[in-house]
C-alpha cells in the first residue's frame, strides 16, 4: 500500500516542503531514493531499533521510500520519525487518516526517543504557508516553532506518542506561545548591563555614539582594561529589537539548531569568536552549508577580541558581508543567501606585548614587532571601521566606588532617539538606514560644515597628520554626535569630538 508523509527540508533560511512516499509491496528490500544522503540512508537501523524496542517492526516486505522532489538535496537524520511513521501507515500496523495534515519530523535513537532537529522555525513558517494543520517535532524545538501564530506545535518525546496519536486518537499536548507577549517580555533585560561599568565615562559615551549611528568600533587597551566587558554590553544599548528582525535573527540561530529555551530571541545577539576560527566557521559554508558567525551575530555584535590575532586571509574574507550585510555560498547546484548585519566591535592590545608608550610597562614591543602587529590589521578592514578609542584601566578608587553607573536602558533611550532621526533622514532609501552606512554622495549631502568647522577639521587633519580616509569617517561621526543632541547642524564640538576617535591615525601606530 502506498502511504505519503510530510516533512521539510532548509536552504538558507527557508524551508520547503518535501513528500515522502512509502510503498510496501510482495518481495523483500528495503530502498530509499531521492537524492538522500549518508544519515538518511542510514536510518533504517535506527528506525529499525526504535520500531522493535516500541513493539513494531519493519516487515520482510519490499520497501520503497520516495522522497520528492527529488532534485531538492536532504541531509540529516530528522527524517527518522517521518519515514518510521510513513512505513507503519503503509504497513497497516497503525491507522492513518490524517497523516496528510501534519509535518513530522525528528531524530530517532534506538530506544524510540527523540533527538532536535536544526531549522524548526524556517520550517514551521513554510508548514503555515502551505496550510498543514499542524507540526509534529522533539520536544526540545516546540517552543521555537510555536512562535508561528496558526500552526499547531506538538512536541513529543518519544515515537510512541506519535504512534498512540494517529492510530488511537491519543492526544498530544499543544504547546502555545504568545508570540508578542513573549517578545515583549525578554526585551527589557539585557544579560550586561552598563550599569556594571565603574568609571569610563569617556568610553560609555563612544559607545553610545558608536550605537548611535551603528558605526564599527575597535577598542585598544592593555589587558585587564574591561575591553571585553564594555563589548559584550553593546548589545544592551542598541536600539531594542523589532518583532521582525527578532524572527529573522531566531531564524538563522534555529538552521544551526541553537535556540535557546526562550524561543524567540529579543535580545540582540553578542558573538565572540575565537581567532583561530575557520573562514568557514565565520563567514558560513560547508558541503551542506551552514550559517557563519557573521549570520548568527545578524542584527547584533559580532566582536573580534584581540583583533590582530585573527589570520588575516579570515579578515579578508569577512569584507564583503561587512559591505553587503549579506553572504552568498555558491555550490554547483544551488546558492544560498544568509542575512548578516550586525555591528563590528575589535579589540586589540595597543602592542603584541600589550602595552605601547608605557613608561612603567612590564615589557615592551620593538618597531619592527608593531610593524608587524599592527601590519595585520591596517588596510581594507580597518577602513570599515570608523571609531578608534583607547581604554586605559580604571583607578582603583573608582573600582571600589559601590554605586551603580547609568543603566543600559537609560543609555538606549537617547540611541533609539538618535536613530529615529536617521530613519525619517534615509526614509527615501532601501539600503542605507543610519549614518555609518551613507555612501560619499550621502554624506556630501548630509554633513554639511560652515567654514569655522571646515577650517578646524583641516587644522586638525594637518597637525595630527590624519590620513585621508579618516576624513569621511570623521565627517559620518560628527553627524551622529550631532543627531545625539538633537541638533541639524553639525559645529566645531562636534568635530572636535569625532576627530578623538581617530586614534590609530595618527602618527606611531598606523603612521
Ligand atoms: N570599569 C570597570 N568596572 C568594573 N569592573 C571592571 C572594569 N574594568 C575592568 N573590570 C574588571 O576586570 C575584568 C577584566 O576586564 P576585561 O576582561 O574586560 O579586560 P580586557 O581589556 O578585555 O582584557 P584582555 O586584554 O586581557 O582581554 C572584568 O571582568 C571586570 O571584572
Ligand atoms: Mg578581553
Amino acid at each position: 500500500m502506498l502511504k505519503k508523509v510530510f516533512a521539510s527540508a532548509v536552504f538558507g533560511v527557508e524551508a520547503s516542503t518535501i513528500t515522502v512516499e512509502v510503498n510496501v509491496d510482495k518481495g523483500v528490500g528495503y530502498h530509499l531514493v531521492g537524492l538522500p544522503d549518508n544519515a538518511i540512508k542510514e536510518s533504517n537501523f535506527r528506525i529499525a531499533a526504535a520500531l522493535q524496542n516500541n513493539g513494531y517492526r519493519i516487515p520482510g516486505k519490499k520497501i520503497i521510500i520516495n522522497m520528492s522532489p527529488a532534485d531538492l538535496r536532504k541531509e540529516g537524520s530528522a527524517y527518522d520519525l517521518t519515514l518510521a511513521i510513513g512505513i507503519l501507515a503503509s504497513t497497516d500496523q497503525i491507522k492513518a487518516e490524517d497523516l496528510d495534515k501534519y509535518l513530522i519530523m525528528g531524530e530517532l535513537s534506538l530506544d524510540g526517543g527523540l533527538q532536535p532537529i536544526k531549522g524548526a522555525l524556517p520550517i514551521a513558517v513554510k508548514a503555515r504557508e502551505e496550510g498543514f494543520k499542524g507540526f509534529i517535532l522533539p520536544a526540545q524545538n516546540a517552543k521555537e516553532a510555536a512562535i508561528v501564530d496558526n500552526l499547531e506545535v506538538y512536541g513529543v518525546e518519544n515515537i510512541k506518542q506519535v504512534i498512540n496519536f494517529f492510530d488511537k486518537g491519543e492526544p498530544l499536548e499543544q504547546t502555545i506561545i504568545n508570540t508578542r507577549e513573549e517578545f515583549e517580555k525578554n526585551l527589557d533585560f539585557p544579560e550586561f548591563d552598563f550599569s556594571d561599568v565603574k568609571g569610563q565615562e569617556g568610553i560609555k559615551r563612544c559607545m553610545e555614539i558608536a550605537a548611535a549611528g551603528g558605526h564599527n568600533i575597535i577598542l585598544i587597551g592593555p589587558p585587564g582594561a574591561g575591553k571585553t566587558m564594555l563589548a559584550k554590553r553593546l548589545p544592551s544599548i542598541l536600539p531594542p529589537m523589532t518583532l521582525h528582525e527578532a524572527l529573522e535573527t531566531t531564524k538563522i540561530h534555529s538552521v544551526v539548531g541553537r535556540v535557546k529555551d526562550t524561543g524567540l530571541m529579543a535580545q540582540r545577539p553578542f558573538r565572540s569568536p575565537h581567532h583561530t576560527i575557520s573562514n568557514v566557521a565565520l563567514v558560513g559554508g560547508g558541503s551542506y552549508p551552514q550559517p557563519g558567525e557573521i549570520s548568527l551575530s545578524h542584527n547584533g555584535v559580532l566582536f573580534l577580541d584581540e583583533l590582530p590575532e585573527f589570520k588575516r586571509e579570515v579578515l579578508e574574507v569577512m569584507r564583503q558581508p561587512l559591505e553587503d550585510r549579506e553572504v552568498t555560498i555558491s555550490r554547483a547546484k544551488f546558492t544560498v543567501t544568509y542575512p548578516s548585519s550586525f555591528m563590528l566591535v575589535a579589540s586589540m592590545n595597543p602592542s603584541p606585548s600589550g602595552f605601547f608608550n608605557d613608561p612603567d610597562a612590564p615589557i615592551t614591543s620593538s618597531p619592527a614587532e608593531m610593524q608587524r602587529y599592527m601590519g595585520k590589521i591596517s588596510g581594507p578592514l580597518l577602513d570599515r571601521i570608523d571609531i578608534h578609542i583607547e581604554v586605559t584601566p580604571v583607578p582603583f578608587d573608582k573600582l571600589s566606588d559601590d554605586r551603580k553607573g547609568e543603566t543600559s536602558v537609560d543609555i538606549r533611550k537617547r540611541v533609539t532617539k538618535a536613530r529615529e532621526v536617521q530613519t525619517k533622514r534615509f526614509e527615501d532609501s532601501d539600503s542605507v538606514h543610519y549614518n555609518a552606512q551613507m555612501n560619499v554622495k550621502q554624506i556630501r549631502k548630509h554633513c554639511v560644515l560652515d567654514d569655522a568647522s571646515k577650517q578646524l577639521l583641516k587644522t586638525a587633519m594637518e597637525r595630527l597628520n590624519l590620513s585621508a580616509r579618516a576624513y569621511d569617517r570623521i565627517l559620518k561621526v560628527s553627524r551622529t554626535i550631532a543627531d545625539l543632541e538633537g541638533v541639524n547642524n553639525i559645529n566645531g564640538a562636534h568635530i572636535s569630538e569625532a576627530i578623538q576617535y581617530r586614534s590609530l591615525d595618527r602618527d606611531g601606530w598606523l603612521g
